[in-house]
């Protein structure tokens, strides 16, 4: 087990990480003083499989457990939903002190960390990413969220939950797919932030794509403490946060316009991250070579680097409503890998012409 500490003043809390951890909540709940009922969001397959145990701990705790179930992957991020749940914990009586539990993927994650930092204007809450997304990334950080019909993540707040129990022996259990998706966060900190990981899986992807245990738990460790020591420099994403961002200017385009259909997260934000790698190299701001390596890593974790894009307008307006728009569309983009930097005024025909060049009309 790993336990690696997110430190924003007032506000620390830990990771805790390691296989068969979501079976050591009651050791691993900080105190809450006065809390009497936990109210878990979670969808139906990942309740069906993950409440039990977790219900336990909390119990042991002196919890009373509430499930509330919300529909799966992004179709739970919506202000319908986020309102029935509120609607749910009013009439369930919660109060302030009690807890929210967010025990799924990201979309779970941020919805729950948004309703548990609102209703009543904020109780406690604690993540249990049941994805490996959320286990490297969106459990981490404080950023909640749901989606507007018009953007993703439009309305949302940074809250930092008490806890995040990242149990690696779930993620065997996940769909090669999802897997695959959450491997695209990885290599996104390999390629920014850690040259020993990206050293390691160009060097052997192997231990990973095998999801062996003592891989996995080196592996999210590794990710999360990249992420926590990005986001205790800028909690509220205006400087260093926004490296994290990778790839997810065009990444959160093309979740949009699918609609959320086509390609997950992981895929969307690899599109991405070759897309900022050409445009790093077309401004040469990186070295010719930037974007076949980063193609080349992501093959190797078995992620697609081509496929068909939407028009190049659509795109485009897309872009208008990314959350580091600031008088302009930024992009991160690589020097080169290790080094990454925010750059405004890319002009549009430079954008238009990468993203034709990767099959946009
Ligand atoms: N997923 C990017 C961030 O948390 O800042």
């Amino acid at each position: 087990m790993v336990r690696v500490t997110v430190p924003i003043p007032g506000r620390s809390y830990d990771v805790v990480i390691g296989p068969g951890v979501i079976g050591e909540l009651a050791e691993h709940l900080p105190e809450l003083p006065h809390a009497v009922t936990a109210f878990v969001v979670a969808d139906r397959s990942v309740s069906e499989r993950w409440f039990e145990p977790l219900a336990i701990g909390l119990s042991e705790r002196g919890l009373a457990p509430v499930l509330l179930t919300v529909p799966q992957g992004e179709d739970a991020k919506t202000l319908p939903v986020y309102g029935t749940l509120l609607h749910q914990l009013a009439t369930q009586e919660a109060h302030r002190d009690d807890l929210v539990v967010a025990l799924g993927g990201g979309a779970v994650g941020d919805l729950a960390g948004f309703v548990g930092s609102t209703y009543m204007r904020g109780m406690p809450f604690i993540q249990v990413p049941t994805t490996l997304t959320a286990q490297v990334d969106a459990a981490i950080g404080g950023k909640t969220a749901v989606n507007l019909p018009e953007g993703k993540n439009l309305v949302g707040t940074f809250a930092q939950p008490r806890l995040v129990l990242a149990d690696v022996e779930i993620l065997r259990t996940l769909p090669d797919r999802d897997y695959r998706s959450g491997l695209a966060e990885v290599a996104k900190y390999a390629l920014t932030l850690d040259l020993e990981l990206l050293a390691g899986l160009e060097r052997d992807p192997g231990p990973v794509l095998t999801t062996q245990p003592e891989a996995m738990e080196d592996l999210v460790a590794r990710c999360v403490a990249a992420k926590a020591r990005t986001v205790a420099q800028d909690e509220r994403d205006t400087g260093a946060r926004l490296v994290l961002n990778y790839g997810h200017t065009l990444g959160h385009a093309l979740e949009r316009l699918e609609a959320f259909q086509g390609r997950s997260h992981g895929e969307a934000i690899t599109i991405g991250m070759v897309f900022a790698a050409k445009l790093a190299e077309a401004r040469g701001l990186a070295s010719p070579g930037l974007a076949a390596r980063s193609a080349r890593l992501f093959r190797s974790l078995g992620l697609d680097t081509e496929g068909a894009l939407p028009p190049a307008d659509r795109v485009m307006a897309a872009f208008g409503l990314d959350k580091k728009y600031h008088g302009g569309v930024r992009f991160v983009l690589l020097e080169e890998v290790g080094n990454p930097v925010v750059v405004e005024d890319v002009p549009q025909e430079q954008v238009r012409r990468i993203l034709e060049e990767m099959g946009a009309s």
